[in-house]
C-alpha cells in the first residue's frame, strides 16, 4: 500500500482545554507523520466555507460559531491508508458512541464540541488541506 494523506484539525474546545499536545502524541504514536502543521483561527465566514456541505443542517449555525470561537491546530498527516485509519483513531462523531481509546472518547465533550476533525475521503483530504496550506508550505 502507498502512503496517503489526510487532513485534521484539533478543534477549539480541545485546544482551549490544553489537549493539543496529548492529541498530537496519540497521532504520532499511531504511525501518522505530520507533514504540515499550523495554529490558526477561523473567521465565521471561513468556518462557514469549510462546512459548506452542512449548510442545510439544523446544527450549521452552531457549528460555524463553535469552530470560529478560538484557535484550532490544522495538520496534514501521512500514513498508509491515512483517511480510513485516522477516522478509526478519532472515533464516532458523537463521543458517547466513540470506541474506547479513540481521541473523541478521550477528549470530546459533546457531538458539536468533538475535539477533532478527520477528512472522510481522499478527495476531501486534498480539498481541506488546500483550504489551510498553500502548495509551497506543503513541500
Ligand atoms: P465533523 O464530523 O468533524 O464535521 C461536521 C461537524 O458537525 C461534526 O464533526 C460536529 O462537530 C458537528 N455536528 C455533527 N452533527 C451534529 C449535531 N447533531 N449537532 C451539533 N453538531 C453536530
Amino acid at each position: 500500500m502507498t502512503t496517503s494523506r489526510t487532513f485534521t484539525m484539533i478543534k477549539p474546545d480541545a485546544y482551549a482545554a490544553g489537549h493539543s499536545g496529548a492529541i498530537i502524541q496519540i497521532i504520532e504514536a499511531n504511525g501518522f507523520k505530520i507533514s504540515a502543521m499550523k495554529l490558526s483561527q477561523l473567521t465565521g465566514s471561513r468556518a462557514g466555507q469549510f462546512y459548506d456541505v452542512h449548510k442545510s443542517r439544523p446544527f450549521y449555525n452552531e457549528l460555524v460559531a463553535y469552530m470560529s470561537e478560538g484557535p484550532i491546530v490544522a495538520m496534514i498527516l501521512e500514513k498508509e491508508n491515512a483517511v480510513e485509519d485516522f477516522r478509526k483513531l478519532i472515533g464516532a462523531t458523537n463521543p458517547s458512541e466513540a470506541a474506547e481509546g479513540t481521541i473523541r472518547k478521550l477528549f470530546a465533550t459533546s457531538i458539536s464540541a468533538n475535539a477533532i476533525h478527520g477528512s472522510d475521503s481522499d478527495e476531501n483530504a486534498a480539498l481541506e488541506s488546500a483550504f489551510f496550506f498553500s502548495q509551497l508550505e506543503q513541500f
